[in-house]
C-alpha cells in the first residue's frame, strides 16, 4: 500500500479516484511492481523493451514484434458489452449484465500479474480543449510493456490528462490483463478470453490477448464503445469507426470535409492518407485528420456537424503498402518516425521488415527471414512455401504526426466541419463506384445496411459477405434502433447538412481482377461528391441514390476500360431487387427502429419496382 502510494506521489499523480482505482487493480492482480506512464518516457521503455528482446531493432528508430501465434485480431465472439439494464442488450452488442461479468472478469485476472509490472497508463482521447474532453479521460492499467508503447503512438499519455480533470471521477477504468497466451483455450469452448466493457459504469475489462485493440483500450473499447455510450447516453455525440480527410481546391481555396465507415480492412487508412492523383495535384490537395475513428457532434453556434479525431497515432494495415499505393504512408512508418511493426516477415540479420505487395515479390535471398510467427524462410516445411510471409492482419503503429499530409488543424479542439459522410466496404458486386444520397434518413439507412466482406481484422469470419451497421458491428454498445434514432437527433440537428454517400473500390470482373484502380484515383468520386452538393453537376438519379455521368467524373490519367467504367457507374436493378429482401430481414431484427428509417426503405424499394 504504502510502496504504492510512494511511485504515485513521485509521478505527481493526484487524482484521488484514480489512486483508488489503481490500488484496488493492482492488489487484484497481484502485479509485482506499478509504474505511471508519461509520454517522455518512451526512449527509456524502448530500450528496456530492446533489452528484454519483445522489441527487435528495424532499422534507426523503427521497431518489430510479433504476437503470440494465437493473438493476431480482435475477437469479435469474446467481446462483451455489459450494462446493469437489460434493456441495452442489442443484436450485435453480445450484452451481458454487469453483475454477472464484472466479477468473472475479475476473477480471471486475479493473480495473473504475479511477478509483472503494472504500467497506469493515463491517457486522453481527443484534442486537448476539446468540447467532448468530459468523455476523453481514461486510465489503462496494463501489465505488458509493448502495449504501454502502443498507447504512446496512438494515444495522448501523460498524467497531466487525469489531474487537472474538473470532475475527478471522470475518466474511464480500462484494465488489461494478458493471461497465459498459450493456455487461454482459444476458440475452444473452454475460451477463457473476455473482453469486456461495463459502459454503464465506464469500466473496461479485457483479458486474454495483447494484440491491437483487444489490449490498446483506448482506441476501440473506449474510442468507440465506451464513447458510442457516452454519447447517447448524454445525447451529445456519435462516436463512429471513421477516418476524416480534408480536400482543397487550391483554385477557389475551399477545403471540404468528409468521414466515413467502412469495415475493418477495407480501405480507411488508405483513404484518409491517400495524396491526389498527379493529374489532379496541382489543383487539388488531401489532408489526412484521422483513419479510424471520429467523434461527431453539431455546434449549435454555426449548425454545422463537426468531426474530431481523437487517436493520436494510426494502426494500419501493412499488406499492400507501398510507395504506388499509399507513399504517405510509406513516410509515415520510414527510419526514424518510432514505428512498432507489428507481425511482419523480419530479417534478423539485416533489421528489414517486409510484408506481401511492399514489393512485387519476396527478397531473392532468403537469408536471415523469418516469417511473421518466427519460421526460417529458408527452413519452411514443402507443405507451407507458399504461405505468406507477413500475417493477413499485419499491422504498423505510428504517430498522426509522421504523416507528410497531417492537416495543419489536425489539434484544432472544435474539429472540422463536416460536408460529407460516406460508407463503404469490399463489395465485389452490386454496389456502384459511388451513390450520393441526399436525405438524411435514406442516408442513415444506407448506413444501417451496408453490405460487406468480412475481413482478416477479425478472427475467423474472412471473404462472408454480411452486413455490418456503419461498420459498427464489431463495436456496437446499445441496441441498433435507438442508435438508428440517436443518428436522426444528432445529425438532425444540424441546419447545415452533410451529404451522403456509398461508394465502392472493390467491385470485381468475373476474371476476379478489381474494376477500378482505387487508392489516389479515389479522391475523383469524392470531388464529384462535392461538386454534387455545391450544385455544379447533377448525376443521374437511379432508385438507390444519384450516380455520376462519365463525363462529369475527372477521369483524366486513369487506366480503366470504358466497358468497367460503364459496369461500375450503373444499377443492377435485379440484383438491388433481391438484395431489399434481405435488408428487410436484416433491419426487423431491430428493435424499435425509427419508423423513418422505414420509410425510406419502402422509398427504396418502391423505386426499384419501377424500373
Ligand atoms: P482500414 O483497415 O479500413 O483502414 O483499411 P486499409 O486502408 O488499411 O486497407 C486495407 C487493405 O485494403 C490494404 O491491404 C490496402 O492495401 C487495401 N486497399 C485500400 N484501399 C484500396 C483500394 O482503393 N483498392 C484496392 N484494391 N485495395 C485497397
Ligand atoms: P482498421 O483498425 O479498421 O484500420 O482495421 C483496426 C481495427 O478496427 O481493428
Ligand atoms: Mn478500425
Ligand atoms: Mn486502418
Amino acid at each position: 500500500m504504502a510502496a504504492i502510494d510512494a511511485v504515485l506521489d513521485d509521478a505527481g499523480l493526484k487524482n484521488a479516484r484514480v489512486r483508488e482505482f489503481v490500488h484496488r487493480y493492482a492488489e487484484l492482480t497481484g502485479a509485482e511492481r506499478i509504474e505511471v506512464v508519461n509520454a517522455s518516457d518512451d526512449a527509456r521503455l524502448i530500450q528496456e523493451a530492446l533489452d528484454a528482446g519483445e522489441l527487435l531493432p528495424a532499422g534507426e528508430g523503427r521497431y518489430y514484434s510479433r504476437s503470440h501465434p494465437k493473438d493476431t485480431a480482435r475477437s469479435e465472439e469474446r467481446t462483451v458489452v455489459a450494462t446493469n439494464n437489460p434493456a441495452d442488450k442489442g443484436v450485435y452488442n453480445n450484452w451481458r449484465p454487469a453483475q454477472e461479468m464484472r466479477p468473472l472478469l475479475e476473477e480471471r485476472m486475479r493473480g495473473k500479474s504475479a511477478g509483472k509490472t503494472m504500467y497506469v497508463v493515463p491517457y486522453l482521447m481527443a484534442p486537448p480543449g476539446s468540447p467532448l474532453e468530459p468523455y476523453a479521460a481514461g486510465v489503462e492499467l496494463t501489465d505488458t510493456r509493448t502495449v504501454v508503447l502502443h498507447m504512446i503512438r496512438m494515444a495522448r499519455v501523460g498524467v497531466d490528462h487525469i489531474n487537472d480533470l474538473a470532475d475527478q471521477d471522470s475518466f474511464v477504468r480500462a484494465v488489461h490483463v494478458t493471461g497465459d497466451l498459450e493456455n487461454l483455450g482459444h476458440g475452444t469452448e473452454d475460451d477463457q478470453r473476455y473482453f469486456v466493457t461495463v459502459a454503464d459504469e465506464r469500466t473496461i475489462l479485457h483479458y486474454g490477448s495483447s494484440y491491437g485493440g483487444n489490449a490498446l483500450l483506448g482506441k476501440i473499447a473506449h474510442g468507440l464503445r465506451q464513447a458510442a455510450y457516452d454519447g447517447w447516453a448524454s445525447g451529445e455525440f456519435l462516436a463512429e469507426q471513421f477516418m476524416l480527410l480534408g480536400i482543397t481546391d487550391k483554385q477557389t481555396g475551399r477545403t471540404y470535409h468528409i468521414c466515413g465507415g467502412f469495415p475493418s480492412a477495407s480501405g480507411k487508412t488508405n483513404l484518409a492518407m491517400m495524396l491526389a492523383p498527379d493529374a489532379l495535384g496541382d489543383r487539388y490537395h488531401v489532408s489526412f485528420y484521422g483513419d479510424d475513428i471520429a467523434w461527431l457532434r453539431v455546434d449549435p453556434e454555426d449548425g454545422r456537424v463537426y468531426g474530431i479525431n481523437p487517436e493520436f497515432g494510426a494502426f494500419g494495415v501493412a499488406k499492400d503498402t507501398n510507395e504506388v499505393t499509399n507513399p504517405t504512408a510509406v513516410d509515415a512508418i520510414a527510419e526514424g518516425t518510432g514505428t512498432i511493426f507489428t507481425n511482419v516477415a523480419y530479417n534478423e540479420d539485416t533489421g528489414e521488415v517486409w510484408w506481401e505487395g511492399k514489393t512485387p515479390r519476396p527478397p531473392a535471398d532468403p537469408t536471415g527471414w523469418r516469417d511473421w510467427a518466427g519460421q526460417l524462410i529458408s527452413e519452411r516445411p514443402a507443405d507451407a512455401k507458399d504461405a505468406p510471409w507477413a500475417h493477413p492482419n499485419s499491422r504498423f503503429t505510428t504517430t498522426l504526426a509522421n504523416v507528410p499530409n497531417i492537416a495543419e488543424d489536425y489539434e484544432n479542439p472544435k474539429g472540422v466541419p463536416i460536408d460529407g459522410i460516406i460508407f463503404g466496404g469490399r463489395t465485389r458486386d452490386r454496389e456502384p463506384l459511388i451513390r450520393a444520397i441526399t436525405d438524411l434518413a435514406e442516408g442513415v439507412y444506407d448506413g444501417l445496411t451496408l453490405g460487406a466482406e468480412a475481413t482478416f481484422a477479425a478472427e475467423g469470419t474472412e471473404g462472408v459477405l454480411r452486413y455490418d451497421p456503419m461498420s459498427m458491428r464489431p463495436f456496437m454498445s446499445y441496441p441498433e434502433g435507438r442508435y438508428a434514432a440517436h443518428w436522426l437527433k444528432v445529425i438532425g440537428a444540424a441546419t447545415n447538412q452533410p451529404i451522403f454517400a456509398h461508394v465502392n473500390w472493390f467491385q470485381r470482373g468475373e476474371d476476379g481482377r478489381f474494376l477500378w484502380p482505387g487508392y489516389r484515383d479515389n479522391l475523383r468520386p469524392l470531388l464529384w461528391l462535392m461538386r454534387l452538393r455545391d450544385g455544379e453537376v447533377t448525376g443521374r438519379q437511379t432508385p438507390v441514390g444519384v450516380v455520376p455521368t462519365e463525363d462529369e467524373l475527372e477521369l483524366e490519367g486513369v487506366d480503366i476500360t470504358p466497358e468497367d467504367l460503364e459496369t461500375i457507374l450503373s444499377i443492377d436493378t435485379v440484383r438491388w431487387r433481391q438484395e431489399m429482401a434481405y435488408r428487410e430481414e436484416h433491419l426487423s431484427a431491430f428493435q424499435g427502429l425509427p419508423e423513418e428509417i422505414w420509410e425510406a426503405h419502402r422509398r427504396v424499394a418502391a423505386a426499384l419496382d419501377e424500373q
